[in-house]
């Protein structure tokens, strides 16, 4: 069965207590089996992973890559938090890497503060997400298979 890696970063351990008026009440595990329901419905298995630190979200995008080289993944949906408006080293992991990944953001990044307008992320992306609450993580996986399938 081939995979699907679903990788969260900062901050987002606290998903259900951190500012539900924006990312809802939803827990990180509660968003982890909405990801693997979906996965089961795609026909994928799901791999869900959580960091605060840049360093191991890079490593977990080089293994991601090497796992796509040898076509045991079929793309990564990653919601890298903050780092999305700082980070170009994950940029440069993305592709370096050379594995698709789809971007997510609970919240519409875009009305929000200015700061959240610009992703280091996006111009690596294969696709983005945002605005859709938790939902877009099933969004993403149901996405993620299309393109892996040539059928987006
Ligand atoms: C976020 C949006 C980011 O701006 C923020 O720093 C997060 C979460 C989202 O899921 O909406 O930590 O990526």
């Amino acid at each position: 069965m081939n995979k699907i890696l679903v990788l969260n970063g900062p901050n987002l351990n606290l998903l259900g207590t951190r500012e539900p008026a924006v990312y809802g009440r939803d827990t990180l595990a509660d968003v982890e089996k909405l990801c693997r329901d979906e996965g089961a419905r795609q026909g994928v298995a799901i791999e869900c992973r959580q960091s605060n630190h840049e360093g191991q979200l890079i490593d977990w995008i080089h293994e991601a890559g090497r796992e796509f080289a040898a076509g045991s993944l079929l793309g990564v949906v990653f919601n890298a938090g903050a780092y999305t408006h700082t980070s170009i080293a994950l940029h440069d992991a993305i592709r370096g890497a050379g594995v698709p990944v789809i971007e997510l953001h609970i919240s519409n990044v875009h009305a929000r503060e200015p700061f959240r307008h610009h992703s280091y992320l996006s111009p690596a992306a294969r696709g983005v997400m945002a605005g859709f609450g938790v939902a877009g993580y099933g969004l993403a996986i149901a996405g993620l298979v299309r393109i892996s399938e040539g059928r987006a």
